[in-house]
């Protein structure tokens, strides 16, 4: 428990816009910060921070508090938890009262697990540090690796002792319940023995994003054949290991400012790294990268560079992880070091400076190095040389970026010696396949959302007005009109096309914005029309004209009986076109963008009302709703600007 005084002083002393920048990045916006939200997904920012009123909030998503509040949310913290990574943050100490058994059973079960593990580590770093066995085995270790003084304390390192029963016992002494012992993995219970799960190793806490620790490695010192080199803590609520990257809270800062993360396989390589002063690196302890992983890097860096150890057998058995990593868009090159170096190792026999030149001059393009490294390989054997080109194009289709995949399609037909049109063939080949498992994939989700934008989305923060005329406009053209082909859009890749209906398109836009029509009989025919679609199906004129609500029927006849009047399109050869097939192409996304026009315009309306009512020392709601308003009119410019480039 930490005593209500040191709350205050961590409360008080933190930084709102400090805080929040660990994590997003921020830009002025006069007395305000302004950047992308990090709770919800979006494009143009919308998420706020007042530093005078220590507040944050999002006009998209909706969610707003302080510091605590924002490390609560952010990093799923408990509330003690999010006030400890505060008080780190500031070097302030935490006085914590002690804590009893009773106190700990009353607190849930993840955050006991979370106290146990900070428990332990703290256990065997004292036994690391002051302990005879633990000096004279664990920290001459580390010592003989090269591990300063400073670095064993930043780190967190520790070592727990031969004696097989030694933490368990501590732990059980001092009221910490065996079930979260057990379910952290530090002990073992078998047949009411119960043991340390990492008796004699080295320890190597692993750290959550915001620095507390999660799990261990935990490094045997002996040379011994049939024990694994390094143990790791199990699964738990806690800890998942494809979520995390070693090193992760200590780098994340440095990989901020050089705008870029190197990539190393165990803790020794992001330790000695550190040490040699190249702190933006991570770990992915050993295992093939995944997709959280590759997000939690992206949230601060696009650049990733992944430095390998020499052997040829390790490296072609992680391009698969690397194809993920292009996959999002992210920038990739590697290094590669000497032949039976690691990071860890090469970093030791030279200075700081020319490691860090080393680095840089080696650091090569992936496509690139993957390229030449297959090519030795495949020489002159034409089986494996097509293997070989499948497999380059692989990474290449899956950038999302079609220049980028131009230059290398380019880049690898000189290097593999094959025509470019070859290489955009066997391309389109495979992203045939992968668009046919997507499409499978997407069905399945499509019954839970449809996303696609295709014109402007509306600020989150906008609340709906009565827009009749509008409404009626989509639902005539939805139920009159749905089962046509409104236009054909890019598919997955440069190769394909996919055809977009009527029906699809509203619906996707009304969704998409989460727009709830006012009227409730609209309202009722767009879900019912939407189920039917969801399922596959276009209900047909009969099926409203014939519906069991009466209001609907007459509703329905009246929509049936009213005259589609289409926009004037002309030819460039003069010659008017009025068939619906080619003028809704313009009608329907103009019904959608007039909609939107008109809710925003009566949202800008409120806005003036809004500001006529706030005080003059009110200079943070002013700075909010201004913002806001600003917002809304850039939508509705947008919108504006879509609807004249249709028509034109
Ligand atoms: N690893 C693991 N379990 C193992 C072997 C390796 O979890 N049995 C992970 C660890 O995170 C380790 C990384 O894979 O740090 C790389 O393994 P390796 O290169 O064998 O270890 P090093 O980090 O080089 O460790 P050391 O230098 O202490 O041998
Ligand atoms: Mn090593």
């Amino acid at each position: 428990m930490i005593d209500q005084e040191t709350v205050n002083r961590i409360i008080d002393r933190a930084d709102i816009a400090e805080v929040v920048q660990d994590f997003v990045n921020l830009k002025r916006r006069g007395v305000n910060f302004l950047g992308l939200c990090p709770f919800h997904g979006e494009k143009s920012p919308s998420f706020t921070v007042s530093p005078s009123k220590g507040i944050y909030k999002c006009f998209g998503c909706g969610k707003a508090g302080n510091a605590v509040g924002f490390v609560m949310e952010h990093e799923q913290l408990t509330y003690p938890e999010a006030l400890k990574y505060l008080a780190r943050k500031y070097q302030i100490d935490v006085k914590e009262e002690e804590v009893t058994a009773e106190q700990i059973e009353q607190k849930n079960h993840r955050e006991s697990m979370l106290i146990v593990t900070s428990v332990a580590q703290k256990y065997f770093s004292n036994i690391l540090n002051n302990d005879k066995e633990g000096k004279a085995v664990g920290l001459s270790y580390f010592k003989e690796r090269g591990f300063t003084h400073e670095t064993i304390e930043k780190f967190q390192l520790g070592y727990s002792t031969e004696n097989r029963t030694a933490f368990t016992d501590y732990a059980l002494k001092n009221g910490y319940k065996l079930e979260y012992l057990t379910s952290t993995g530090l002990s073992i219970d078998k047949n009411d023995y119960r043991f340390d799960r990492f008796a004699g190793r080295v320890m190597f806490p692993i750290h959550a994003l915001a620095g507390n620790p999660i799990a261990f490695g935990g490094r045997i010192l002996k040379k011994d054949e049939k024990t694994a080199k390094y143990l790791n803590s199990p699964e738990s609520e806690i800890y998942h290991k494809s979520d995390v990257l070693y090193g992760i809270y200590f780098a994340k800062k440095e990989i901020v400012k050089q705008d870029k993360c190197y990539m190393v396989e165990g803790y020794t390589d992001v330790i000695s790294m550190h040490q040699a002063g190249i702190e933006n690196v991570v770990a992915s302890s050993g295992t093939s990268l995944t997709e959280n992983q590759i997000r939690l890097v992206k949230r601060f860096t696009d650049n990733l560079t992944i430095l390998y150890d020499g052997d040829a057998a390790g490296i072609k058995a992680s391009f698969r992880g690397i194809d993920l990593v292009l996959e999002q868009g992210m920038n990739v090159k590697v290094v590669l070091f000497p032949n039976g170096e690691d990071p860890d190792s090469f970093s030791k026999k030279m200075s700081k400076r020319e490691l860090k030149e080393f680095i840089d001059e080696n650091e090569n393009d992936f496509i690139r190095f993957k390229t030449s490294l297959l090519l030795e390989d495949a020489q002159n054997d034409p089986v494996k040389k097509a293997g070989l080109i499948s497999n380059i194009v692989r990474s290449i289709g899956i950038i999302p970026d079609p220049i980028i995949r131009s230059v290398y399609i380019k880049e690898c037909s000189t290097l593999l010696n094959v025509q470019e049109d070859a290489l955009y063939a066997e391309i389109n080949r495979i992203m045939f396949q992968k668009r046919e498992v997507d499409r499978k994939k997407q069905f399945v989700d499509s019954q839970q959302q449809i996303k696609q934008i295709q014109s402007t989305p509306l600020p989150g923060f906008i609340n709906e007005v009565y827009a009749e005329t509008n409404e009626k406009e989509v639902i005539s053209f939805l139920i009159k009109f749905g089962e046509l082909e409104l236009f054909e859009e890019p598919g997955e890749d440069a190769f394909s096309t996919h055809s977009v209906s009527v029906a699809e398109y509203i619906i996707k836009e009304i969704l998409n914005d989460d727009l709830e029509f006012k009227n409730l009989i609209f309202k009722q025919i767009f879900e019912d029309y939407t189920k039917h679609f969801q399922k596959g199906e276009i209900p047909d004129n009969k099926y409203f004209i014939n519906h069991t609500d009466e209001k609907i029927r007459t509703l329905a006849a009246n929509i049936f009986t009213e005259n589609y009047k289409p926009s004037a399109i002309w030819t460039k050869g003069g010659k008017k076109i009025e068939t619906p097939d080619k003028t809704l192409k313009v009608d329907v996304p103009r019904a959608i963008n007039s909609y939107k026009i008109n809710i925003l315009q009566q949202a800008i309306v409120a806005k003036d009302e809004q500001l006529k009512k706030v005080l003059p020392d009110e200079i943070v709601l002013t700075d909010e709703i201004i913002k806001q308003k600003q917002i809304l009119t850039e939508a509705k410019l947008k919108l504006f600007g879509e609807t004249n480039r249709s028509i034109n």
